[in-house]
This record gives structure tokens, C-alpha cells and sequence, in this order.
């Protein structure tokens, strides 16, 4: 794509031009969008009593100290789901969120082992999840592909074996990504599992450098071969990753709300989201697990832009654009993005 032009939007309309961009979701764990009222919800319908008396209880106890904290409660709020049905209520209800907040198309990131581990069979994961996509499209006008995310705290066993169940059913996700508990579980650990997907000719996605050192993105890089890093801010560490990552244009999918969230940042105000982007790295924003960390994609937008005076409307075209030219579909759908962001921004220039 060609470089960005730089418009010019008075500050004032900063944040009505952040809510009203066209952008994509590429880092979102449709999972961790299951709000509390669904959760109780699903609840109810499966007969399933949960530990918590009330949603309000249930969110006093989303107050987080790092990765596996929140992994801890994320597990057990999926336990909800169950039927086709329950998978596909979920990523409706993103997908509604999604709309209302100008996500022309959503790359959903989906945990089956959580599922498949409790006996809920891949099928009815997937059938579920497929039907909101292709509602979605029809409904709201926004697209959405899968992700299928193996654990990485589970064995490379286990991650073979759930791809051979996600075999007779390839055409319905586009790539493969890897996540959950990131330190003492390198990229690494899933070299022979991301090799056979690559001959599968799947996309290929890796979490690192969330909590985990810099040695993890040179790992996702070299040992998985990845397209895009998720989060991937502790790139900074290491000068000769970023002029690779620079160089390579290869996208870092941030989640500025939940690197705050689980502490990876004290503050907002200490993000590192516009120094990221100073180093000419590919970063977009995005929403990790919105029901968990305090806000959808245009919450995160809001929030950086108003906790980092270096972030202004250049920045903002910048991080639409790069979610456009992160994403895995073709040019000439990327193009037309492009045009409707630029004409997004005409309507808002001085
Ligand atoms: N699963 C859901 N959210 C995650 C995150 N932020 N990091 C790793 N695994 C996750
Ligand atoms: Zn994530």
C-alpha cells in the first residue's frame, strides 16, 4: 500500500473521529467478550450453577495482578458454554459491539481445547462460531474469520491432536495462533505443530512478548515463522528486534486497555503504544478480551488517546491503516478500507 497521507483533524474532534474510523479487530478472544450478564445467562439456560451469587459479584472479582489471574477466571466463565447456540449468542453479541463501533471486519481468535477438554465436541464449537460470522456478514455488514488458538500450557501432543479435529473442517478458519499462560512456555514448544499448519497453508499468528522477554518474539519469528505478533510490546528491549519487526513490517496486534489490566503497564499513561509507532513499527489496537478489561476496540482507542499527548489524528490514521494491512485478506478488499478511511477522514478535516 502506499504511504499514508497526513490528514489534518482539529484535536477537538479526536475522539469523535476514533469512534467513527473504519478499522479492523485482529486481536480479539471471542471468549473473553462473554459479558457477565451472558455468562449468568448461559448459565441459567444449561442448568449450571456458578461461584459467584450475582454479575455483580462475578465482576468485583475481575481485579487482576498479572496474565495468569485473569486466565484463572477467564477458564471458568467459558465453562458456560455448550451448545452450538451458546457459541454462536457469544460472537453475536461481539459482533453488535463491534458494529457500533466502525469494525468494518473482526479476526476472532477461538480456544477449542477450553471446550474440548469438557467435552463439548470441536463441531459444535466451530458451527456455532461459523454461523455468527456468516450472520454477521449478512446482518451488520461486518466480515469475520477464525483463529484457531492452541494453549500453550498444554502439551504439543495435545495441540497435534486437536488440529487433526480441526481438520475436516479447514475451509472454516483462515490461520492458527498460539496463547494462554506465555512465560515457561516459549513459541518454541510448537515448532512441528506450526510447521505442519504452514503446510496447510494456514495463517500463522503467535502471543509474545505480552509478559514474556523479547527471546519469545525472535522464537514466534524464527521457530513458528508467524505473520503477525500478538501484543509484542516488550519489542522495545531489544533494538535489533525492532529494526527486524520495522523492516519486515511485521504487525504487532496491541491491546493497550489489557496490558493495564494485567499490569504489563502500572498506568495508561505509561503505554508504549505511540513509541511503537515512533519506531515505525506496524502496531494496531485492539481489544484482547473486552468483557474482562474494561472496554471494547473504540474504549481502547479513547483511553491511549487520552492518557498519550503524542497520539493525535496522524497516529489515528496510521493505527486504521495498519489494521488494514495487518489483516489476511486481499488487496483489493484492503483498498476499498483504505478509500472508506480516507473518506472518513475528509468528512472530519479542518
Ligand atoms: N487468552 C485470552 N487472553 C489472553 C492474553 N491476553 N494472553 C494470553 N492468552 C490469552
Ligand atoms: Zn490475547
Amino acid at each position: 500500500m502506499n504511504a499514508p497521507a497526513t490528514p489534518a483533524v482539529p484535536h477537538h474532534r479526536l475522539p469523535e473521529l476514533l469512534r467513527a474510523m473504519p478499522k479492523a479487530e485482529l486481536h480479539i478472544h471471542i471468549e473473553g467478550s462473554l459479558e457477565p450478564e451472558l455468562i449468568f445467562a448461559l448459565a441459567q439456560r444449561n442448568g449450571l450453577t456458578l461461584p459467584y451469587a450475582s454479575v455483580e459479584a462475578l465482576r468485583a472479582a475481575y481485579a487482576f495482578t498479572d496474565l495468569q489471574s485473569f486466565l484463572d477466571i477467564y477458564y471458568a466463565g467459558a465453562s458456560v458454554l455448550l451448545k452450538e447456540e451458546d457459541f454462536f449468542d457469544m460472537a453475536m453479541a461481539y459482533f453488535e459491539r463491534a458494529a457500533a463501533d466502525h469494525v468494518v471486519h473482526a479476526e476472532l481468535f477461538f480456544d477449542p481445547q477450553t471446550h474440548t477438554e469438557r467435552g463439548v465436541p470441536f463441531g459444535t464449537v466451530i458451527d456455532g462460531l461459523t454461523r455468527a460470522c456468516e450472520t454477521a456478514e449478512r446482518t451488520l455488514g461486518v466480515s469475520g474469520s477464525l483463529i484457531l488458538c492452541f494453549l500453550r500450557h498444554l502439551s504439543e501432543e495435545a495441540a497435534f491432536a486437536t488440529l487433526e479435529d480441526a481438520l475436516p473442517y479447514r475451509t472454516r478458519f483462515i490461520g492458527v495462533g498460539l496463547d494462554s499462560s506465555e512465560k515457561g512456555h516459549p513459541p518454541e514448544k510448537f515448532a512441528r505443530v506450526f510447521a505442519r499448519c504452514r503446510e496447510l497453508g494456514l495463517h500463522l499468528v503467535a502471543h509474545a512478548g505480552e509478559e514474556g522477554p523479547p527471546a519469545y518474539i525472535w522464537s514466534a519469528l524464527d521457530d513458528l515463522h508467524v505473520e503477525r505478533i500478538d501484543h509484542g510490546v516488550r519489542c522495545v528491549e531489544d533494538p535489533v528486534l525492532v529494526a527486524r519487526l520495522a523492516a519486515e513490517r511485521v504487525p504487532l496486534t496491541v491491546c493497550p486497555l489489557s496490558n493495564v489490566k494485567l499490569c504489563v503497564y502500572p498506568t495508561m499513561d505509561q503505554h508504549n503504544l505511540a513509541a511503537l509507532l515512533d519506531l515505525g513499527l506496524c502496531a494496531t489496537v485492539n481489544s484482547d478480551d473486552p468483557a474482562y478489561f474494561g472496554g471494547y476496540i473504540n474504549q481502547n482507542f479513547i483511553e491511549t488517546f487520552d492518557a498519550l499527548p503524542q497520539l493525535g489524528s496522524e497516529q489515528a490514521y496510521k493505527l486504521a491503516r495498519n489494521s488494514f494491512e495487518a489483516s489476511f485478506v486481499d488487496a483489493g478488499v484492503k483498498a476499498g478500507w483504505v478509500k472508506r478511511l480516507d473518506d472518513c477522514f475528509a468528512v472530519f478535516a479542518d
